[in-house]
């Protein structure tokens, strides 16, 4: 009974369709109608206009050519989709890269007393944004080159981003897997960040390590009146934990500031909070900090952004960057999405109505995992651009 009530709606509503499409309206030829002036012909060669003669045609890599891997980067271009995001984010850190290496302008005028770390020494103040898991993945190494060739001039990261990188100078993080049950891992005393393995020991020999460093922090605070900024703290650990491995070291040894406003955060707080309780009265000053970054942006001749992941570290750039009306370059790359009202997966356009970027500007973004992505795009811009120009100064030295 069901089913013949069910297949009498399908019937009536099929004929009912018939109807009021209108298909067989003066067909007069057996069912067969005209094709002149019929609404489904039209629709399905609606005519073109001509797209601009410059407008790229959609072509992958060939891997009869051999396997060229800068050859197959350099076609995700004109592949579509995300590849082709990626071959703008390649094409606007080239820019930035250019414009840095402009001179500055003959009118320029540095600020007689400025600290060291916040000289305006090229042309295009780069500000380098990452989460703390970069630093906890292997994206630390190519973090790392970029510092030690002073490649950018300021780092903004999050708790984890300072410590992990101290840390893995201390003892190893491992590759684990995604799936290991909490539980387990917790008995046996073993962190896990996504498919990566942290032993706490890692943690004690961090606690061995910084406690001596946060004693002398407070005694040259209360000596010599030292104001410590989160900033201040990462410098002189950097400069203590003195390891070429490490992010923090070359960042200090190259003057280039490292900002955390949420250093707390993560194990150096952990570590800051026993600290207060036996030896109380170390103070973090986070004004001068928001000062520093605000004022570097400011006096840039031109900024370029280049933010990897989003939270504190994609905003505490971008607002730096209002200080001066907008950067000039940005490329974002993370996974996040707009649709939730995150600042994380806010577009570039989102920050261009902010005055966050400059509306002139060409911003990218690119939806990817940034352990993927990020060393790929490194590889096809900064490190290419490093390598040719340490050729070129061999070929000079020799003449
Ligand atoms: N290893 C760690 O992750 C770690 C360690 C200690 C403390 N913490 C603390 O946790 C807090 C939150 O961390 P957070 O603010 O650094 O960032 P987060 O991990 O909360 O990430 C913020 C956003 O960045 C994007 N993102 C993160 N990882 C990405 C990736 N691999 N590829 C692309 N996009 C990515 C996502 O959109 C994400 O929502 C911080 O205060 C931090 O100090 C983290």
């Amino acid at each position: 009974m069901a089913s013949a009530e069910t297949s009498t709606i399908a019937n009536s509503s099929s004929a009912m369709k018939r109807d009021s499409d209108g298909m067989n309206k003066n067909s007069g030829n057996g069912g067969i109608e005209s094709l002149d002036g019929d609404i489904a012909r039209d629709a399905v060669f609606m005519p073109s206009t001509t797209l601009p003669a410059e407008t790229p045609i959609v072509q992958g890599y060939d891997f009869n050519q051999g396997i060229d891997y800068h050859k197959l980067l350099a076609s995700y271009h004109f592949s579509g989709f995300q590849a082709t995001s990626f071959g703008l984010a390649v094409q606007e850190v080239k820019r930035m890269l250019d414009c840095r290496m402009k001179p500055l302008p003959s009118d320029f005028c540095q600020s007689i007393d400025v600290e060291p770390c916040l000289e305006i020494r090229n042309n295009c103040t780069i500000f380098l944004g990452y989460t703390s898991n970069m630093s906890s993945c292997g994206v630390r190494e190519t973090i790392r080159f970029l510092a030690e060739h002073r490649l950018i001039d300021c780092i903004v990261s999050t708790a984890g981003g300072i410590e992990e990188d101290l840390i893995k100078c201390l003892a190893p993080t491992f590759i684990g897997d995604w799936h290991l049950k909490g539980a387990d891992l917790r008995k046996q005393g073993i962190n896990r960040i996504g498919n990566l393995l942290v032993p706490n020991d890692n943690y004690c020999k961090f606690e061995d390590w910084i406690m001596p460093h946060l004693d002398q922090m407070l005694r040259e605070q209360k000596e010599l009146g030292t104001v410590w900024s989160p900033s201040r703290v990462i410098a002189r650990l950097g400069k203590e934990m003195n390891d070429k491995s490490c992010i923090a070291y070359w960042a200090c040894k190259n003057n280039i500031p490292v900002f955390s406003p949420a250093l707390t955060d993560g194990s150096i707080g952990d570590m800051m909070y026993f600290h207060s309780i036996a030896k109380p009265g170390l103070i973090l000053d986070i004004i001068s900090d928001l000062r520093r970054i605000n004022d570097l942006a400011k006096r840039s001749v031109n900024t370029g952004m280049l933010i990897v992941g989003g939270g504190v570290v994609k905003h505490h750039i971008c607002n730096a960057n209002l200080m001066r009306n907008g950067a000039d370059f940005s490329v974002f790359v993370n996974t996040s999405s707009e649709w939730d009202g995150s600042d994380s997966g806010a577009r570039p356009d989102e920050a261009v109505s902010w005055g966050k970027i400059r509306i002139e500007a060409r911003p990218v973004k690119v939806y990817g995992e940034a352990s993927f992505v990020f060393p790929l795009l490194v590889g096809e811009t900064f490190a290419k651009h490093h390598h040719e120009q340490q050729k070129q100064q061999q070929v000079k030295d020799v003449q």
